[in-house]
């Protein structure tokens, strides 16, 4: 069969058990198999269905004597496959597999000549948005969002490569009572605004600070940025265009983030859904939802004792009215199957509200395995070494940018010192230090499990020693020099060439290899970018140990372990690109 070395061990197992089951239990047809890697003193995968099959068929005039003969008939009834090299049972039932170092290793060169796409995993989900990196117009960018960004960017990343169609959505706070005093001060200002380039409006956090003192000091000024609002939302011409202004001086700081980490948003913003809040709350006020309190219309939600308000006091929208709307719109306008929203987890019960709510209305399943379905992917707070919130010595908040560029100065700086400084051009100098600098800020952010908070530390994500970006693009860039230096021609190789695992480490390299696409799988589902690090991080020891146990180039089994070289060098920008990072390979 054509695609027999194809996809996971996992899902090609699961294929295989799930026939046994039906031949073992053929009156329970709907019987999952339960698939898993192993402790690989017992094999490389198990099966672990037949104790909660006994469950199911004990007492109920079965043949079998308890979960261990379940087992055993799990073991027997298992269709032959080349995948397969023994089989063993261990404790009560469990079916241990070892796979076949053949198999494993034709699946690998299939990958080499296929194409690792070919490993992507399948989801049943077409169309998801990611609503992610979604920073506020005037206000600062700060660290939180460039969590967001980055976690983000990866998530749609993992869900692209799985073929799933991604809208990639920057949500932007561009609404809101803020912008009347914003204009107003813009007017007050610069009576020649119209004419005014962003230079002469110059820093916009600047620039919301003062005008916030403004507001809060002068009742005159006050009034008139409340009438403001009222103007702008009236759709008054020149009101609009005093913000489109704002927003587009925002707008271009935003993309200047964005471009440097290479990340890719549609921006969608609150103000987009605005014109559509009234509709939808009628629809929800039609199913009964909506209620009135303390002069407030708000959702009761169970469990919660603060009720989510959809209409304030003074008559006006707010943030939750435009998500309800904006998931209104994802679900029924952009037929999306799975939303995802990544902010800090300080909005996590903002979120569960909205969800909630939804189900009420019977927009989503109740059921959070079914879809369409909504996730909130939840981060910790980036802290300083202090233990406190991040913040550099001179300003309040971080500035980004000069996040990104310390890196990659830092970068360079050390290149120079490995004296690359003379014997690499210049721009391959710069374009080194900018995709170590700038990988080494993401995956020291990947890394961790997003919900716990992480110290932001240069030292410890520019060491190349652990479990860094710097250290695992240097692995990269070494596999890529073994390469080059064997003079061999690779697409020759997978030709002509074979692949045969002699040496454990070689299997342990190869199987490591073959688990790429349960792992991406696993890191989709689970929305968790660390599961990938992990296995990259893996990937890379076990490279280490290949490369200290066997000998490459010049060695009889040359061809063969170049190829294992060549995969696993495909493997890991596979996973660098997931992750947004660009790989190097030299250094
Ligand atoms: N602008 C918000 C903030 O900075 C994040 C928006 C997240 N997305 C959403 N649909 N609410 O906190």
């Amino acid at each position: 069969m054509a695609n027999e070395y194809r996809g996971s061990p996992k899902q090609q197992l699961e294929k295989l058990f799930k026939a046994s089951i039906r031949v073992t239990v053929p009156d329970l047809p709907d019987v999952e198999p339960l698939i898993a890697a192993c402790n690989p003193r017992f094999g490389d995968y198990q099966c672990n269905n037949a104790m909660s099959l006994w469950t199911t068929i004990k007492g109920k005039g079965t043949e079998f004597k308890g979960p261990q003969p379940v087992g055993q008939a799990l073991k027997n009834n298992l269709p032959t496959s080349e995948m397969v090299e023994s089989l063993s049972i261990a404790g009560p039932g469990f079916v241990n597999v070892v796979l076949s170092k053949q198999w494993i290793a034709k699946s690998i060169h299939k990958m080499l000549t296929d194409g690792v796409e070919t490993w992507a995993p399948k989801l049943s989900v077409k169309r998801a948005i990611v609503d992610f990196s979604s920073p506020n117009i005037a206000k600062e960018m700060h660290v939180g969002h460039l969590r967001s960004t980055i976690i983000g960017d990866t998530l749609a990343r993992m869900l692209e490569f799985s073929n799933v169609e991604v809208l990639r959505r920057n949500h932007v706070g561009d609404w809101g009572t803020q912008f009347g005093m914003l204009i107003e001060f813009l007017f007050e200002k610069f009576p020649d605004w119209e004419n005014a380039n962003d230079q002469a409006i110059g820093d916009l956090e600047v620039f919301y600070k003062a005008s916030k003192q403004r507001f809060d000091s002068d009742s005159a000024f006050k009034e008139r940025a409340q009438q403001a609002v009222v103007s702008l939302q009236g759709g008054d011409e020149k009101y609009r265009k005093a913000w489109k202004q704002i927003c587009e001086i925002s707008r271009k700081g935003f993309e200047k983030v964005y471009k440097r980490l290479g990340v890719h948003l549609e921006e969608k913003g609150e103000s987009f859904y605005n014109p559509f809040i009234p509709m939808v709350l009628g629809l929800l006020n039609e199913k009964g939802l909506v209620e009135e309190s303390e002069g407030a219309r708000v959702i009761f939600i169970e469990g919660k004792k603060i009720p989510l308000i959809v209409v304030k006091r003074d008559g006006g929208f707010n943030y939750a009215s435009t998500d309800l709307t904006a998931l209104w719109y994802r679900l029924n306008e952009e037929k999306a199957e799975w939303i995802i929203y990544v902010t800090d987890v300080g909005q996590q019960e903002h979120f569960d509200m909205v969800f909630t709510a939804a189900k009420r209305a019977g927009w989503l399943p109740t059921e959070d395995s079914k879809y369409p379905k909504t996730n909130h992917v939840g981060f910790g707070l980036v802290l300083g070494e202090d233990g406190k919130r991040f913040r550099t010595r001179s300003t309040e908040v971080v500035k980004l940018v000069d996040l990104l560029d310390e890196a990659k100065i830092r970068c360079r700086d050390a290149l120079i010192e490995r004296g690359r400084g003379t014997d690499w051009t210049k721009e391959e100098l710069e374009q080194t230090a900018e995709a170590v600098g700038y990988g080494a800020v993401k995956y020291a952010d990947l890394k961790n499990n997003r919900l716990t908070n992480y110290t932001f530390n240069f030292d410890q994500m520019l060491n190349d020693k652990g479990n860094t970006a710097v250290y695992l693009l240097y692995a990269h860039a070494r596999i890529c020099s073994i390469i080059r230096k064997s003079g061999k021609d690779m697409e020759e190789l997978k030709k002509v060439g074979k692949i045969e695992l002699i040496e454990d480490a070689e299997r342990v390299l190869g199987l490591h290899l073959l688990q790429f696409a349960e792992i991406v799988e696993e890191a989709c589902i689970k929305l968790l970018p660390n599961v990938l690090c992990e296995y990259l991080y893996g990937l890379s020891e076990d490279f280490t140990g290949f490369y200290s146990t066997c000998q490459v180039v010049g060695s009889a089994e040359e061809t063969s372990r170049l190829l294992l070289c060549e995969a696993t060098a495909v493997v890991m920008r596979k996973c660098f690109h997931l992750l947004g990072i660009t790989p190097v390979y030299k250094i």
